[in-house]
């Protein structure tokens, strides 16, 4: 049996390599080359993939699994908004991924993020750099204060309605599945405007679907409160950027966490220190006090990094011997 891995990180090797130790049987090979269709041919001889990247995987690159007769295929992360599925679908693959890898990880990030903006600690370490320590104007509002309007209550959401109870903040929600535990406790708003009407801080934990992208527009920014503050780790293309940017001008955000952004793929996770930065909005919002842009690495804990690796692995040996995978993803969506 083997199993051949694509875009092996550093940071993920060890994790690899603790798998191979467990499971001697299997020959394990990998690269730190995406999957592409001209990458494909050096999984030749596999039983199966195992894949990480932001890029989409298109109809050639799968394809190019298909006619190397490989069609296990196990993808490290949560999103599978890249993969063309029809495809994948009609030429008879069998697809993982790892949904619950660290949803603390997700929800963390969000929940110090925000945090960090009410406190405007951004501005402050600012002031504090240039041994300004006066404490005006940059005074914080407690967590404890606001109504955090959480949309989507899946794995993530939940962990970030806990943690921001935590802090003693009031926790509303709105999804399209309602999580019954959570209904039977009155978490869950009747729609987004309520949502939008009510909260104090917005965080995004639904994925990116058609019907999501750009769910935060000039629109659904003008029915939240002034001095929101808007949140998302979740995909990019779920908020307008340039719509955020119009209601950061106004003062009608206070501020905004983003973690993900719609032109990220090819810019975050990459240096261009020392060279010209590519995209100048999001140069533009980097240099912003009230803004805190992390690049896409709300995920990138060891805990997170581990899991990502062993269970698409162990999900991709189950596909191989024919086994019912833990976590299969629907192609028929
Ligand atoms: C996912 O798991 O879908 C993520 O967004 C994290 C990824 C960048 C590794």
């Amino acid at each position: 049996t083997k199993i051949y891995a694509y875009a092996i990180r550093k940071d993920e090797e060890p994790y690899v390599h603790e798998w191979k130790e467990a499971h001697k049987d299997v020959e394990v090979d990998y690269t730190d080359q995406l999957l592409t269709p001209e990458t494909a041919e050096l999984a030749k001889g596999a039983d199966g993939v195992v894949t990480y990247q932001q890029l989409d995987y298109k109809a050639d690159t799968i394809e190019a699994l298909d006619k190397l007769g490989i069609h296990n295929w196990s993808i490290r992360n949560v999103g599978i908004d890249n993969i063309d599925l029809k495809k994948a679908k009609e030429l008879g693959f069998k697809i993982t991924n790892v949904p619950v890898y660290s949803p603390d990880a997700i929800a963390e990030h969000a929940a110090i993020q925000a945090a960090r903006v009410l406190r405007q600690d951004k501005a402050m370490d600012e002031k504090i750099a240039k041994h300004d320590l006066r404490w005006a104007p940059t005074i914080g509002r407690e967590v404890r204060d606001q109504t955090v309007g959480v949309v989507g209550t899946g794995h993530i959401g939940q962990v970030f309605m806990r943690i921001m109870e935590g802090f003693g903040a009031k926790v509303i929600a709105y999804d399209i599945f309602k999580n019954p535990e959570l209904e039977k406790k009155g978490y869950y708003v009747d729609d987004l405007d309520e949502l939008y009407a009510k909260a104090d801080v917005i965080s995004l934990h639904v994925p990116d679907t058609p019907e999501n992208v750009h769910m935060i527009n000039d629109d659904s920014i003008k029915k939240m409160k002034d001095g929101v503050v808007i949140v998302n780790v979740s995909r990019g293309p779920l908020v307008d950027t340039d719509a955020v940017v119009r209601g950061l001008d106004s003062g009608k955000i206070f501020g905004f966490v983003m973690d993900t952004y719609e032109n990220e793929v090819g810019i975050f996770n990459s240096d261009f220190s020392g060279k010209e930065f590519p995209d100048k909005r999001l140069a533009d919002l980097i240099a912003r006090p009230n803004v805190l842009v992390t690049p896409h690495t709300a995920f990138y804990t060891t805990h997170a990094v581990r899991n990502m690796v062993v269970k698409a692995f162990d999900n991709n040996l189950k596909l191989i011997k024919g086994e019912k995978a833990d976590t299969p993803v629907d192609l028929d969506k």
